[in-house]
């Protein structure tokens, strides 16, 4: 799997989906959320599946964040993620702003283009709308489908050229964006 959707800018036919196949994540989902994340980035699931575990843990809807899913018959054909974030080593640069951040989003390359990544975004901005009045996003300009989602949902840049080495963008490559929540 390649680690970017190809940019395709006319809709393909097909069936889509809104937010009756979203749901908050389970430990259950683990296995399934660790194998859509190897299959991105070419990872080892026997590396990746303890970090899954943990996050599922932390993210569990508490003040920490959020891990959403979409699941369609019994199949997981994405997931993403929301958590707050502050500056430092682990954190976001200096010259973002702390807070809440959508940390990832991942569609099955199978069940691409039918809505689900903007379900799945939708979801996690009704859960922060009752947290924030704010948030922010961060992508690599080479990615125009996931730019063209935010950037369709409203999401605004307010910074480019920055170092990320967590999010493993370089100046060249990095963007940020902001959504106001009213
Ligand atoms: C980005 C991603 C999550 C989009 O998921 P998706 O379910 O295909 O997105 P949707 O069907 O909800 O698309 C919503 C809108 O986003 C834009 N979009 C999505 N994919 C696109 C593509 N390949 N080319 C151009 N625009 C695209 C379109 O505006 C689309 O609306 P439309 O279909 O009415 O034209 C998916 O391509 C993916 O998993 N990519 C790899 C992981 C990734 O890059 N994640 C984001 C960074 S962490």
């Amino acid at each position: 799997m390649s680690e970017y959707a190809t940019y395709q800018p006319q809709r393909p036919a097909g069936e889509r989906f809104g937010n009756d196949v979203i749901r908050p994540a389970r430990l259950a989902d683990a296995e399934a959320i660790t194998a859509l994340t190897c299959a991105r980035h070419a990872l080892d699931p026997a590396v990746v599946r303890p970090r899954i575990d943990t996050e599922l843990l932390a993210l569990d809807g508490s003040e920490a964040g959020c891990v959403f899913v979409a699941e369609i018959g019994h199949h997981l054909a994405g997931f993403a993620r929301a958590r707050r974030l502050r500056h430092g080593p682990d954190g976001v640069p200096a010259v973002l702003p702390e807070g809440w951040y959508l940390t990832g989003v991942i569609v099955d390359p199978a069940w691409r283009r039918r809505g689900l990544g903007s379900a799945l975004t939708t979801a996690r901005l009704a859960w922060l709308r009752r947290r924030s009045d704010v948030v922010h996003y961060v992508a690599n300009r080479a990615n125009g489908a996931s730019i063209r989602l935010h950037e369709g949902l409203g999401f605004r840049e307010i910074a480019r050229g920055f170092s990320y080495p967590r999010a493993e963008l370089s100046p060249e490559a990095s963007v940020a964006y902001e959504l106001m929540l009213p």
